[in-house]
């Protein structure tokens, strides 16, 4: 079975091939050069760059994947959740090749793809239940899993996303976007020295960042007011701020897991390209007979390939011959 995959939700054009679950190509173009010089993705622009890229992504991936157009069986897309004007574009190129080849259409979730990126190029599957976590730049979303693409939302971000709160303090730190990989990088040489608040907490799987945001911005702009920007250890602020978060990811899956049987924990989103956030996790799934997945780290931020790989589970779902 060969899926070509559309993916335009957000500031990544990308087109993808596979054939079952093995990806025959994964071209992407980025626009994070052009939209760094407004510390954010600007829609209008993200929209003239999708249209402006697409037809060289399309001309890669086809070439790379080496396959005759004739053979492609189905046309997968992201539909939802993104930037409405992008998936409008992403939509209609989807579209437009469905008619032509005269092959099915398979909308898609950009977040249900981010989860099922670790499957990609992975001869181990999961073992339900699984609890599954999205950290992306948009969304925080804990889900609960039964059995394949049964999504049941635990719990979710009541204000700012996890790369949402990376990339403003980035930003608050005269770092560009995308921060998370700024933070990343600055807090390897960091200690946990500044104390940040643990927020949320609860009894609930809701999870809230903008207080700890907020208490970032307060130590920045003190030691500004002071003028005293100096003696800010940015390397300090950056692996405390990393340190906050896996903590407070790490309390709402363990919250899960006292309370549940799970056999599997999957994470995904483009924050999962954090190598501290992981490997905080996997130490703490660590003598607990769970099994932790993770994409490749190419497979972690925005791509095709993911939305890909879940059309193929979709239509494995649908098949007779399959049984999860
Ligand atoms: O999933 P994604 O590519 O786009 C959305 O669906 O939002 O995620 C983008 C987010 C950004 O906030 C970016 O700062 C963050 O992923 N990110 C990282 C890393 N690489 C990208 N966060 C932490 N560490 C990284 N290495
Ligand atoms: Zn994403």
């Amino acid at each position: 079975m060969i899926i070509l995959a559309v993916e335009t939700s957000c500031d990544e054009t990308s087109i993808a091939v596979l054939e079952n679950k093995k990806v025959l190509s994964n071209i992407t173009i980025s626009q994070i050069w052009e939209q760094q010089k407004y510390g954010g993705i600007v829609p209008d622009l993200a929209a003239k760059l999708h249209l402006e890229n697409m037809q060289e992504v399309l001309k890669k991936a086809l070439a790379k994947a080496q396959i005759e157009q004739e053979k492609i069986d189905y046309i997968a897309y992201t539909e939802k959740p993104g930037l409405v004007i992008c998936l409008q574009i992403g939509k209609v190129i989807a579209e437009t090749l469905a008619l032509y080849l005269n092959k099915p259409l398979i909308p898609c979730n950009h977040l249900e793809g981010h989860i099922y990126a670790s499957l990609l190029e992975n001869t181990e599957e999961w073992k339900f239940p699984v609890l599954a976590l999205v950290i992306s730049g948009g969304h925080t979303q804990l889900y609960y899993l039964k059995k394949h693409l049964d999504f049941e939302l635990l719990g979710q971000t009541l204000d700012d996303a996890v790369g949402e709160c990376l990339d403003k303090v980035s930003l608050l730190l005269g770092y560009t976007y995308p921060g998370g990989p700024v933070i990343e990088k600055l807090a390897l040489r960091g200690k946990n020295t500044y104390p940040l608040p643990l927020t949320k907490l609860d009894d609930t799987f809701d999870f809230s960042f903008s207080g700890l945001k907020t208490a970032v911005r307060r130590i920045i702009e003190r030691k500004k007011f002071e003028n005293n920007l100096t003696q800010l250890n940015i390397n300090d602020l950056a692996y405390s701020l990393q340190h906050t978060l896996a903590k407070i990811l790490t309390f709402k899956i363990k919250k899960f897991l006292n309370e549940n049987k799970i056999n599997t924990v999957v994470l995904g989103g483009g924050v999962i390209a954090n190598k501290y956030l992981t490997d905080y996790i996997q130490k703490f799934l660590q003598d607990k007979n769970i099994k932790l997945f993770l994409p490749q780290r190419k497979y972690c931020t925005d791509n095709a390939a993911m939305i890909g790989i879940l059309a193929y589970y979709k239509l494995m779902k649908t098949s007779k011959n399959f049984s999860f």
